[in-house]
């Protein structure tokens, strides 16, 4: 799966089986939007659960939290997002107008521009003479701000003035004291939340993978100053086994230690997780920040709330951040990518979503051989009702032949299909009798199981 072929395959596959679709299609679209179809909502439901069962549920350490996007301006004053460090470098087609990013035009120009001042992006593009994708002269670079502006209240004024979040973190942020105060968390712990950010990206491009409206999984992860380095190793690790838990190969999950002259303004270390994306290469899909102190203490100056954690002997302190941040986007992506397999049965080429058991839209799918048979579809609907009680997502698929089920629901994922025929009905074999056929996706191969066994043996 390394061919930029494939990656138009996954996209294709999304828009024809109703995993995403363009944003406001009908209307030629919004850039940077996408919309969830109905087995993308249940796959990015599954990514998002799975998620917040590992890192919260399961942990002893860890504390929810739903945070409002809409926030006051204040936050976004103290956290250095309206200013310089949440821009990005723009220039102009100086005759079309269109605008780009610059760092990403001079790297699709092959010349690497990560962490450059606009004084030193104007002078590679002077000195390479690189012109805009449509062959013209460029403007000079300037910092483009990515919040977007918004206002609330009936008047309009810069009173109201608010932004949407560009990232969930702050939400955790301003909310430190009031879950210290109600949960009384003893240090090291973290708080964890899931939602929108917005950024009004200069190019979004590459399907999910920057848009201007997405959703983060992130955790504010609260230490003593002098236990960083051991509590980053460890939450290293459990990153690790997040991907793996999303069924990503390790050999397409790397580690990109961030150059100090290309952090964020908050960071001081920053290791960015990166999938190999087909047709793209390499290119983040997590980032896991030390922030050390600057957010509690940022805003402790801008509030004059205290942000000092007090520990038991009365000792206080203002505790350092580590932070790993998830966009679920670009999970969904690499899931998929991951998960898209080809290979021949049958005589045919067969593409085939290869998706883990807890994130695939349906766990199984439920059929009666022949559908203009009632005792058949009667029976059927029995074993749906069973299987529905118990996991929930499962599909009623009587569509076309059977041949035709099973590849509509290869193509999703479902990893077994399960067929109700003459013989479940004791009407050919009956030693056979209340019994199915269950097939499994990856092989293909079918197993005979008896209704009362079902549901263990698809667990
Ligand atoms: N709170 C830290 C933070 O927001 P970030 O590296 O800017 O850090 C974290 O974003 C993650 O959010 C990225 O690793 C990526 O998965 C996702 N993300 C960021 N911008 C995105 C965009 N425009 N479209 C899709 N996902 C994005």
């Amino acid at each position: 799966m390394t061919t930029k072929d494939s990656m138009d395959k996954v996209v294709s596959l999304c828009k024809r089986r109703g995993f995403v679709f363009q944003g406001s299609e009908i209307y030629g679209g919004l850039k940077g939007t996408w919309d969830l179809g109905p087995l993308g909502v249940a796959l990015n439901n599954n990514i998002k659960r799975e998620w917040w069962k590992m890192f919260v549920e399961d942990r002893e350490d860890m504390y929810g939290l739903d945070a409002a996007i809409l926030m006051n301006a204040k936050t976004w004053e103290a956290s250095g997002h309206t200013g310089a460090g949440f821009c990005d470098p723009l220039v102009e087609d100086t005759e079309t107008g269109e605008r780009y990013r610059a760092d990403h035009l001079l790297k699709d120009n092959g010349i690497e521009a990560d962490g450059l001042t606009l004084e030193q992006i104007d002078s590679l593009i002077f000195d390479t003479g690189v012109k805009s994708p449509k062959g013209n002269p460029l403007s000079k670079a300037r910092q483009f701000n990515m919040m977007f502006e918004t206002r609330i209240g009936a008047v309009a004024g810069p009173e109201g003035l608010v932004y949407l979040r560009p990232e969930t973190a702050q939400g955790i942020f301003v909310n430190f004291k009031n879950v210290v105060d109600s949960m009384a968390p003893k240090i090291p712990f973290g708080i964890a939340q899931i939602g929108k950010a917005f950024r009004n990206e200069i190019a979004p491009r590459e399907f999910l993978f920057r848009v201007r409206e997405f959703e983060q999984m992130e955790i504010e992860y609260f230490v003593k100053e002098s236990e960083w380095k051991e509590r980053f190793e460890l939450l290293r690790q459990d990153l690790w086994k997040w991907f793996d838990h999303l069924g990503l190969n390790r050999a397409n999950v790397q580690e990109y230690d961030v150059p100090a002259n290309d952090l964020a303004h908050y960071s001081k270390r920053t290791i960015d997780f990166e999938y190999n994306f087909p047709g793209k290469g390499f290119d983040e899909l997590a980032g896991f920040a030390y922030r050390t102190d600057h957010d509690l203490k940022s805003h402790m100056n801008a509030s004059g709330q205290s942000m000092e954690y007090i520990e038991p002997d009365g000792a206080r302190f203002i505790p350092h951040v580590l932070e790993p941040s998830f966009g679920v986007g670009r999970a969904f992506t690499a899931v998929l990518c991951e998960a898209y397999t080809e290979d021949e049965m049958g005589g045919e080429v067969r593409a085939f979503l290869k998706l883990p058991k807890h994130l695939a839209p349906y766990r199984v799918a439920v059929s009666p051989l022949l559908k203009n048979k009632p005792e058949l579809v009667e029976k059927a609907r029995e074993v749906f009702k069973l299987l529905k009680k118990e996991f929930g997502n499962v599909a009623w698929d009587d569509n076309g032949n059977i041949g035709k089920r099973y590849r509509r629901q290869d193509e999703i994922g479902t990893p077994a299909c399960i067929v109700i025929d003459f013989e479940t009905l004791g009407q050919e074999k009956p030693e056979l009798g209340d019994t199915v056929t269950v097939r499994d996706r990856d092989t293909g191969e079918q197993t005979r199981v008896a209704i009362a066994e079902l549901v263990n043996y698809l667990k």
